[in-house]
């Protein structure tokens, strides 16, 4: 399988110009690209790049409410993503945890109607302190999984990244070893919930603080289905390298 590289620009650039050269500088770099590439910019400017460019590249909202729609002021439906031509959200971002104060119960809605409008969420996983990994793991992915078939978590993607190791946030990057550790452990969590084969099928990428110094060596990794970008997402030349060390 491809691997999967995704580009979470947050809340950047400031202005619809920076962002639409950044978009049209990465498209050029990436045409022959061997990895699917995803992706999420803020709202603001989705739908227009979906719209123009759907047939090039993948797209990707960084939150969703978890209603179709109502009386919800500021929010966004993933039914309206789904007719914006979006096909993956990240649900449950440590900064969403963090600065927002999500909880698995919510991120768990949000996953639900995620799956229910056929998106695919991008399920962020993560502890905050290196000492409860396992304990976080195992109790974030056991809330947020609830009520969610294995047919539907196979079809995801869950994103292993804490807290520590985001670039703005400390950048304490995880070494190679320890993020194939933890994707193991994942798999064993998601298989003691349901079963080995919907752990094996499962994709789990890693993401904090990659950038073209590191990402080929989780890239070539068969066990890390992907990676996450977010500061060296918004260098166009640096994204398309990162997404051509992907063989
Ligand atoms: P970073 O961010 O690559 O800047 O560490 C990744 C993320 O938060 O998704």
């Amino acid at each position: 399988m491809k691997k999967l590289i995704v580009a979470n620009w947050k809340m950047n650039p400031s202005t619809y110009k920076e962002a639409e050269d950044l978009i049209s500088e990465i498209l050029k770099g990436v045409k022959s690209a061997k990895a699917t590439i995803v992706i999420c910019p803020p709202f603001t400017w989705l739908t227009d790049f979906s719209h123009k460019n759907k047939s090039k590249i993948l797209f990707g909202a960084q939150d969703v409410f978890y209603k179709d729609q109502g009386a919800f002021t500021g929010e966004i439906s993933p039914k309206m993503l789904k007719s914006s031509l979006v096909d993956y959200v990240i649900v449950g971002h440590s900064e969403r945890r963090k600065y927002f104060h999500e909880a698995n119960e919510v991120i768990n809605k949000k996953l639900r109607a995620v799956l229910e409008a056929k998106l695919t969420p991008i399920f962020c996983v993560g502890e905050q302190e290196v000492h409860e990994k396992s304990h976080v793991l195992e109790q974030q992915l056991t809330e947020g999984l609830k009520g969610i078939s294995s047919k539907q978590v196979k079809s995801m993607v869950i994103t292993y990244e804490p807290l520590f190791a985001i670039s703005t946030s400390g950048g304490q990057v995880v070494s190679v070893e320890d993020t194939i550790s933890s994707v193991l452990l994942i798999k064993s969590i998601i298989s003691k919930l349901y079963n080995r084969d919907t752990a094996d099928s499962v994709r789990v990428i890693y993401g904090g603080s990659v950038t073209i110094k590191n990402s080929a060596s989780y890239l070539k990794e068969s066990v890390i289905s992907g990676v996450l970008v977010g500061g060296a997402s918004l260098n166009a030349q640096e994204f398309i390298d990162i997404v051509k060390s992907a063989r």
